[in-house]
C-alpha cells in the first residue's frame, strides 16, 4: 500500500497547534457557544435556568460540567423546529435520522454551518490520505442521513471529483469504481463487504482496483474487519466518525499514517467522557460515554450531548488534538445475555477469526420458555460451503464465541450469499424475544 504521511505545509495550523492554543480558543468558542445557545433557544435558556446556571458561570472549561445535559428525547420532544437557535430562514438545510421508534430527529444548518462541515470533512478526507485532484466515489447514502451529502460537500471543497452514487445498486457500484476509477470511497464499512462480493461474483480482481483509501464509518467495526477489506482491495482503510445531532460525519477521523483512533475535532467539538451511571465527569484514559458539546454551531448548538457511544479520549498523536478509541459499540446496542453484556463488534471479531466463514452476519435474540437465546446468523465462504464445512465452522464459532465472550450461542453457517447484507448501516441485532415480558 501506499505511504501516504502528510507532506510539510498540508495541514491547517490549528492541525499542530499547541494544546495550550487549543484549549485557549476552545475556552473561547466555549462561552460564545453557551451564550448563543441561551439567548437565542427558548429550549436552553429554560433548561440552564431550571439548573440555575447561566452562560457567566463558566470561566474554565472545567465549569462545562455544571451545564445540563442534552439527550436524544430532547430532540424528539421539540419536534420539528423546536432546538434551533436561530430564526427558520436563516437555516439553509435540514437532516433528519430516522431512528427505530417515534418521530426522528430534526437537525439545521445555517450557511456557515454547512461550510464548517465542508472544511471538516475536507480535512478528515485529506487526513485519510486523500487530497485534491482525486475521484472520490460517495456510497454513502444521499438524503436526510447526513452521509452522503456530508462527504459530498467535503470532497467537493478539499478539491476532489465527487462521484454522488449514494448506497445500492451494487453491481452499479462496482461498473462505476471500475470505469471511473475512483482513488477514494467513501460508504459503511458493511456495505464495503457488499460491494467486495459483488466484484467476486463479477470475476474481478478487487486488488486490481483504483482505490487507494476507504473511509469507511457510521457504525461500529473492528480492526480485524479493517484488515479484511485492506487486504481484500489492497487498499488503505481509515476509520470516519460523526452523528447528525453534532453535525454529520467529519466529528473525528483517523490518520492514514497511524490508524491508533481517531483525531477529534476539537476546534470544532468539546468532548467529556461520562460515567454513563452517574453522568460524573471522568479523566482523559478512562472507558465511559462520549459527550459533545459544538464551538461553533449556530443553527442547532448541541451543550453537553449525550451519544451513547462508549470509548475514551486519548492524547494526539499523528495530530495535537485528542483521539477517541474506534468505538466499539453504543450502550443501547449492548446485548445483555443471561447477565453477560456483549456487543455486535465482539461477535464480529470472532467471525473473522474463522477461516470458512464471509464477514456478513446478523444476531438474533429469540425466547424460549424464559430463557434469552442468541443465534448467529453467519454465512460460508465459497471454498467452504460443503454440509460437513458449515457444520465445522459452525462448531468453531460457538466454540470461540463461548471461549471469548462466555455466553452459549447457536450459529448457523448459511449458504454464501445467505446471510442479510447491508446497503448502507447495517442492522446487527434482531430481536424476535416478546415484548413486554
Ligand atoms: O452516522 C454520521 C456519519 C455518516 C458518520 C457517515 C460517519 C460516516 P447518525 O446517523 O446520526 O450519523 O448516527 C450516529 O452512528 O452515534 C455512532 O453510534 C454511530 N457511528 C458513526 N460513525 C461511527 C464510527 C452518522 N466510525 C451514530 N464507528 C453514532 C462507530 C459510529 N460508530
Amino acid at each position: 500500500m501506499e505511504d501516504l504521511s502528510p507532506k510539510p505545509g498540508d495541514l491547517d495550523p490549528i492541525e499542530t497547534a499547541s494544546r495550550d492554543e487549543i484549549m485557549a480558543l476552545q475556552l473561547e468558542r466555549l462561552k460564545w457557544s453557551l451564550r448563543h445557545a441561551y439567548d437565542g433557544s427558548a429550549f436552553y435558556r429554560q433548561k440552564f435556568d431550571a439548573q440555575g446556571v447561566h452562560p457567566d458561570d463558566l470561566t474554565s472549561l472545567a465549569d462545562l460540567a455544571k451545564f445540563p445535559f442534552t439527550v436524544k428525547t430532547d430532540l424528539r420532544d421539540t419536534y420539528p423546529f423546536g432546538m434551533f437557535a436561530v430564526p427558520r430562514e436563516k437555516l439553509v438545510r435540514l437532516h433528519a435520522s430516522s431512528g427505530t421508534t417515534g418521530k426522528p430527529t430534526v437537525v439545521g444548518y445555517t450557511q456557515r454551518d454547512i461550510d464548517t462541515w465542508a472544511d471538516l470533512v475536507a480535512r478528515s478526507i485529506r487526513a485519510s490520505g486523500g487530497r485534491a485532484g482525486d475521484i472520490v466515489h460517495v456510497a454513502y447514502g444521499y438524503g436526510l442521513f447526513t452521509g452522503g451529502l456530508g462527504a459530498h460537500y467535503g470532497a467537493e471543497r478539499l478539491g476532489c471529483t465527487v462521484v454522488p452514487v449514494s448506497g445500492g445498486m451494487t453491481e452499479r457500484q462496482v461498473t462505476l469504481i471500475t470505469d471511473f476509477r475512483p482513488r477514494v470511497i467513501m460508504v459503511t464499512p458493511s456495505y464495503m463487504l457488499s460491494i467486495l462480493d459483488q466484484f467476486r461474483r463479477a470475476g474481478l480482481d478487487p486488488r486490481e482496483t483504483s482505490l487507494a483509501v476507504g473511509i469507511f464509518g457510521a457504525e461500529p467495526w473492528t480492526n480485524a474487519m479493517r484488515l479484511e477489506i485492506e487486504q481484500a482491495f489492497d487498499m488503505h482503510a481509515v476509520d470516519i466518525y460523526g452523528l447528525s445531532e453534532v453535525m454529520g460525519p467529519g466529528v473525528a477521523n483517523e490518520c492514514v499514517e497511524t490508524k491508533d483512533g481517531l483525531h477529534l475535532w476539537e476546534d470544532h467539538f468539546y468532548p467529556e467522557i461520562i460515567d454513563p451511571e452517574t453522568g460524573a465527569v471522568l479523566p482523559d484514559g478512562e472507558m465511559g460515554e462520549l459527550v459533545f458539546t459544538t464551538l461553533t454551531k449556530e443553527g442547532l448548538p448541541i451543550i453537553r450531548y449525550r451519544t451513547r457511544d462508549l470509548t475514551r479520549l486519548l492524547p494526539g498523536t499523528a495530530r495535537s488534538m485528542r483521539r477517541i478509541e474506534k468505538i466499539t459499540g453504543r450502550s443501547d446496542d449492548m446485548i445483555i445475555l443471561r447477565g453477560v453484556n456483549i456487543f455486535p463488534t465482539q461477535v464480529e471479531e470472532q467471525i473473522l477469526k474463522c477461516a470458512g466463514l464471509a464477514p456478513h452476519f446478523q444476531i438474533e435474540l429469540t425466547r424460549s420458555g424464559r430463557m434469552d437465546e442468541l443465534t448467529v446468523h453467519s454465512e460460508a465462504v465459497p471454498a467452504a460451503a460443503e454440509d460437513a464445512a458449515r457444520a465445522a465452522s459452525a462448531r468453531e464459532l460457538a466454540h470461540h464465541v463461548k471461549s471469548t465472550l462466555g455466553v452459549t450461542a447457536r450459529v448457523v453457517v448459511h449458504l454464501p450469499g445467505g446471510a442479510p447484507r447491508s446497503e448502507g448501516k447495517a442492522r446487527r441485532v434482531v430481536d424476535n424475544r416478546p415484548a413486554g415480558q
